[in-house]
């Protein structure tokens, strides 16, 4: 039986705007095949070269990817050295290729506690591609919902204390230009791999409304039908926002 090629099936004038990755199982994958699990997130960050070139080409405006969370430093030390590490190379190709695609890239979560040549790293790619016009690629790095919460209260706690703002002034729109995903709608489609059936930490303010979409695949194994599949699912939901 032939695959059903969803590519053809989605409607290009009502694709979601942000959509958000959950890239789980790498290390499941990994484990299948009975090598490290650092050669999952090697081939987890291939998976997702496919899925950022099949998001440009529909033109989808946003992808947000769940890199590495807060929590995922209580993993073992060689295996968050691998992962630094695949970014550094992930981050030094993408330079490398910049002219070759469209996409803009930026950091969400707290990159102040990378190491020092990553952080210059991400600051030269933000810059190299500031002027990209096509795929925002969102990538979401030492982030955590609950992190980012307690920054976004800090910083408005200081401009309480400077007299900025007006306690009230105070708003949910208000406080979303706090957060690290101010200039970024929130996301209308969240998808995760691997079969796992929850949030971990992932955007917890931004998906008060967004579309869940579980996928039993590895991210390793995860492609460009995949992707376009979870498009043509979120594209028959009925989103209500609490109306009728
Ligand atoms: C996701 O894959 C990648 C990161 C969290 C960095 P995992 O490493 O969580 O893979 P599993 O869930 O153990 O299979
Ligand atoms: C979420 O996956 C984080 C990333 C994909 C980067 P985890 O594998 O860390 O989440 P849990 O531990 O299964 O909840
Ligand atoms: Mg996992």
């Amino acid at each position: 039986m032939k695959d059903i090629d969803y590519k053809e099936k989605i409607y290009l004038d009502k694709l979601p705007k942000h959509v958000a990755i959950i890239m789980d199982g790498n290390g499941r994958w990994a484990k299948k095949k009975n090598i490290p699990r650092n050669f999952g997130h090697k081939a987890g960050a291939k998976a997702l070269q496919k899925i950022l070139k099949a998001a440009d080409d529909i033109g989808i405006k946003h992808l947000t990817v769940y890199a590495f969370s807060t929590e995922n430093w209580t993993r073992p030390k060689e295996e968050i050295s691998g992962l630094m590490n695949l970014l550094r190379e992930y981050l030094k190709q993408y330079l490398k290729d910049m002219d070759k695609n469209n996409i803009k890239v930026d950091i969400i979560g707290d990159i102040t506690k990378l190491d020092k040549d990553i952080q210059e790293q991400i600051e030269k790619i933000k810059i190299k591609t500031y002027n990209k016009t096509g795929l925002n690629l969102h990538i979401a790095l030492n982030y955590g919902g609950h992190d980012e919460i307690i920054r976004a209260i800090k910083k408005i706690g200081q401009d309480l204390l400077d007299s900025k703002i007006n306690i009230d002034e105070i708003n949910k729109d208000v406080f979303a230009t706090y957060l690290d995903t101010k200039d970024i709608p929130d996301p209308d489609l969240l998808i995760r791999t691997s079969g796992e059936q929850r949030i971990s930490n992932f955007l917890l303010w931004q998906i008060a409304y967004s579309e869940l979409y579980f996928c039993d695949k590895l991210w390793p194994d995860y492609n460009e039908n995949d992707f376009y599949k979870a498009i043509y699912e979120f594209q028959k939901r009925n989103r209500r926002f609490g109306g009728i």
